[in-house]
């Protein structure tokens, strides 16, 4: 059965199912609109978004918020989350254990979102989403319809940062993420009920 936000918000809080939970300052379950045509999804809370429990403020996120401008979207229209809910330590990657507890709550909340499309962000967003097979570099650029909703993955900001030389493209990428948005018809309003 489909949950509600206020019951998923208070499971995520809850959730004490891997050892990290106990060593972080907040959950950081994602935030955004709760109707948004398009979900954000990177890899996990780093420093400062442990610090203030929002996803993707710190420098990739910076970075973030330019590159969903530059195509026409602000933060607050999307919903912007990560493949787990708490930070792994030193910024680790997130084990597939980790990512396995944690699935189904960005689960949960797509299905309440129901987005148009969905873009991940990074090698363990696309892991986890579309398959461990799967190669950032080959697979960026290219959508993927599953159950009605386009995908698509593409570099994460962090490593834009490090490599600019990736910038050109993901800029590549984020244009078709445009293009397929703006090819599908106005979202109809979720009837569900939303956290505020
Ligand atoms: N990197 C991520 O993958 N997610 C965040 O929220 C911040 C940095």
């Amino acid at each position: 059965m489909l949950t509600s936000w206020a019951q998923l918000n208070a499971d995520i809080a809850g959730c004490t199912k891997c050892g990290i939970s106990a060593g972080i300052n907040h959950k950081v379950p994602g935030q955004g609109d709760p109707d948004a045509r398009l979900m954000v999804i990177g890899e996990g809370p780093g420093a400062q978004e442990d610090r203030q429990g929002l996803a993707f403020v710190g420098a990739a996120g910076q970075l973030l918020t330019q590159m969903l401008k530059a195509i026409g979207l602000s933060r607050e229209e999307v919903f912007i989350g990560n493949i787990v809910k708490c930070r792994p330590p030193g910024n680790r990657v997130p084990t597939d254990g980790e990512a396995a507890n944690c699935l189904p709550y960005l689960r949960a909340q797509t299905a309440l979102i129901r987005p148009q499309a969905i873009l991940l962000l990074g090698a363990t967003a696309l892991k986890h989403i579309l398959g461990p097979e799967l190669r950032i570099t080959k697979a960026r650029g290219q959508f993927v319809l599953s159950k009605g909703v386009y995908i698509l993955p593409t570099f994460h900001p962090a490593a834009l940062l490090r490599d600019p030389g990736k910038k050109k493209d993901a800029w590549e990428d984020l244009k078709r993420l445009r293009d397929i948005l703006s090819g599908l018809p106005e979202k109809e309003k979720n009837s569900r009920d939303h956290p505020n």
